[in-house]
């Protein structure tokens, strides 16, 4: 009779006997896979592991804080934050292509880790919240032609030219038994139930180039929208929701000047594995009182759309 609790205890003790008296490294990205990974090693372990939390600085309002509260605050576990935005921020100065961003994200990603825990002399092992499907599709990926429509850099997918021996907790699990392992080790609902963030952040829902102004802008709107489907009620139906900055401005009113600001456009999906998704279905109540909310609160947005379109034919990201 299979149970989470038995695979964390089977678990604990593969790691300890996998990891010795060695220390540990793990990539911390605020996402469940990681924490849940970081959470079942620092159990079996405790302080030979270090966390290592690269913040690129394109991630949503108040979520690096977040991280570095629960890990470092609330479980003591040692964390290094990196605190890497300006130098992303330089990286992708000018870029808009989407394939490009997502490759100067990915490398800068690798080199600050890697610096990061060069410093940490006595690492041996890198620990990486790699599930199962994961696993499969690496082995997929080397067995023939296929499409890449996106390039998925995912911050756990680190190189394996680190010199670092890898420990995989997760590598058998699927999404929703990561979930169950979360909250087995009590780890906060907000941190089990959170919808899946891509690794490139907010640099993907910013078409066109990305500044420290349209960061703001962006942040802003995407934390009034997930309030208001929060008190709705609506967050775990929806498999994502995200604010996304167009690079168009258009004219408005205010009182009785003219403004000239930004689109915002609000994305919603329900989805089971992320390979197809429908729109999701709001009240029109909800979608006027969450554009109202947004123009009127938001310096640099004055206007919103909301995004019905399903995929296949679009994706759920615009990039
Ligand atoms: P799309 O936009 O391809 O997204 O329909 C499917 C799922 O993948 C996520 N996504 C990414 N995740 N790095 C990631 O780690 C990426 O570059 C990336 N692009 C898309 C997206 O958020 C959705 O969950």
């Amino acid at each position: 009779d299979w149970s989470m609790a038995q695979f964390r205890e089977a678990e604990v003790q593969r790691i300890r006997s996998q990891v010795g008296s060695g220390r540990v490294v793990c990539g911390l990205s605020g996402g469940v896979d990681s924490s849940v990974a970081a959470l079942l090693i620092h159990e079996a372990i405790g302080d030979q592991l270090t966390c290592i939390f690269v913040d690129h600085g394109l991630l949503r309002k108040d979520e690096a804080k977040q991280v570095v509260e629960l890990f470092r605050g609330h479980y003591n576990i040692p964390l290094v934050h990196v605190d890497a935005s300006e130098r992303f921020l330089r990286a992708l100065d000018g870029i808009s292509d989407p394939e490009a961003k997502r490759k100067i994200i990915g490398r800068l990603f690798i080199e600050v880790f890697e610096e990061e825990s060069e410093k940490l002399e006595d690492a041996q092992f890198l620990a990486q919240g790699t599930l199962y499907p994961d696993v499969i599709e690496s082995v997929s990926a080397t067995g023939g032609p296929s499409v890449t429509i996106k390039s998925h850099h995912n911050v756990g997918g680190l190189p394996e030219t680190m010199k670092l021996k890898l420990v995989e907790p997760l590598r058998m699990l699927f999404k929703d038994e990561v979930r169950e392992l979360g909250r087995e080790l009590g780890l906060p609902e907000t941190f089990v139930g959170r919808h899946p963030f891509p690794g490139p952040g907010l640099a993907i829902r910013i078409p066109g180039e990305i500044t420290q102004e349209k960061l703001e802008i962006l942040r802003a709107a995407d934390a009034i929208y997930l309030e208001e489907i929060r008190n709705a009620g609506l967050y775990d139906t929806i498999w994502q929701a995200f604010a996304v900055l167009l690079p168009v401005r258009t004219v408005g009113v205010m009182g009785d000047a003219r403004t000239y600001d930004f689109v915002c456009a609000l994305r919603a999906v329900t989805s089971t594995d992320g390979m197809t998704a429908d729109y999701f279905d709001f009240s029109h109540d909800f979608l006027g009182r969450t554009a109202t909310r947004i123009i009127n609160e938001v310096r640099g947005i004055n206007r919103v759309v909301y995004d019905i379109t399903s995929k296949p034919p679009g994706t759920i990201e615009w990039e």
